[in-house]
């Protein structure tokens, strides 16, 4: 019997479940745009699982049972799929420009939220710590649902990634798991503001609700926020993580690159916003906002997102970036050289965002958040 992504329990069925579709229809235009390797797509990781297994969370034991209860509750299981909400879409009908955005966000959403779930089933499947293997098992299990119930969008759109190839064949990339902290809790995090700020965008203006995809979008990001909450805990056991002159450094790498990354892919969907009714400039800066004040639980700085160099900047990384696109494709010697003066460009822009000044924090006490958004 087939099993809904929504209702599996762990991982392992998910995929199994999502495979089953899979095997049924597949797309291959959209696994090749999942398995494409750029800077700005995302990507699959791999880490030194022993490292991560041999964390002891006793130090917030309190904080880590309470939030292991609640994904234990699974307040979420079965609301991944399709409804009497999910209104009927007419894809053939819809502005062809917004057709592709919506799709290249969909599948890179897709791909996204099976490669945390790709990460965080390996973690499970390797480890022997109770505490950090239980913790994994869940938020595979939520990913799981996430991607499937985003390829369920896809379908009726006649397009599917095939998870299970991209698993296979997709590239991965070796973090040192203190990276994946950094990397994994603000992309949890930024998950969440993200889909709030659409998600309270549209509840407020629902003739611009262009899919019903958007109206999952709260339970969605809670789960995200709690992945956050744990990767905030794990964090909070090893205080050098934060506190160390040089892992300062890293994390103020990691915020810059991950804000301007979504800065220049979000602005490469101009027709998604404009159909969203969203500024991108005015979307993107409220997500940072949202997203500076939330890591303020655990991270010892901010980033200065009003500084008069900010905007200008990230306007220049994305012009360099789009500019560099463009050449590539122009392909020949004038492309090269192009591409090559862009990268160039675009370098300097994300060197000029780093040295602007970081805005210093004290993390409180308690390290602990729940949705305010
Ligand atoms: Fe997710
Ligand atoms: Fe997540």
């Amino acid at each position: 019997m087939n099993v809904h992504t929504a209702d599996v329990l762990t991982a392992e069925e998910g995929l199994a479940a999502i495979q089953a579709q899979a095997d049924k229809f597949d797309s291959d235009d959209a696994t090749d745009l999942a398995l494409q390797n750029t800077l700005l797509t995302p990507r699959f990781y791999t880490t030194d699982f022993d490292e991560l297994d041999a964390i002891d969370v006793s130090s917030v034991r309190e904080d880590w049972d309470k939030l292991l209860g609640q994904m234990r509750s699974d307040p979420n299981k079965g609301h991944f799929k399709k409804n009497e909400d999910w209104d009927a879409i007419d894809w053939e009908g819809m502005d062809p420009a917004l057709k592709l955005e919506f799709l290249d966000f969909l599948v890179s959403s897709c791909t996204a939220e099976f490669s945390g779930c790709v990460l965080y089933k390996e973690m499970k499947r390797r480890g022997t710590n109770k505490d950090i293997c239980e913790l994994f098992a869940f938020m595979s299990r939520d990913e799981a649902r996430h991607a499937g119930f985003i390829n369920d969008a896809l379908r009726e759109a006649g397009v599917s990634v095939n998870l299970g190839f991209l698993t296979k064949k997709k590239k991965y990339t070796y973090f040192r798991p203190k990276f994946i902290y950094y990397a994994t809790y603000l992309s949890e995090k930024i998950g969440y503001a993200r889909y709030i700020t659409i998600f309270r965008h549209l509840e407020a203006n629902p003739e611009h609700r262009f899919h019903p995809i958007f109206k999952w979008f709260k339970e969605w990001c809670n789960d995200e926020f709690s992945h956050g909450e744990a990767f905030a805990l794990l964090m909070r056991t090893d205080p050098k993580l934060t506190e160390s002159w040089n892992n300062r450094l890293w994390i103020k790498f990691f915020l810059t690159a991950v804000y301007s990354t979504m800065w220049v892919r979000d602005h490469a969907r101009p027709a998604f916003h404009e159909a969203l009714g969203v500024d991108v400039e005015w979307y993107d800066q409220e997500v940072f906002k949202k997203t500076s004040t939330i890591s303020r639980q655990v991270f010892p700085l901010e980033l200065d997102i009003d500084h008069p160099r900010w905007k200008p900047t990230l306007r220049r990384l994305e012009k360099a970036m789009s500019d560099g696109e463009k050449a590539a494709k122009t392909g020949g010697p004038a492309g090269m050289i192009g591409k090559a003066w862009a990268n160039l460009r675009g370098a300097a822009a994300f060197v000029s965002l780093l040295t602007i000044p970081s805005k210093p924090n004290t993390p409180p006490e308690n390290v602990r958040l729940e949705p305010a958004y």
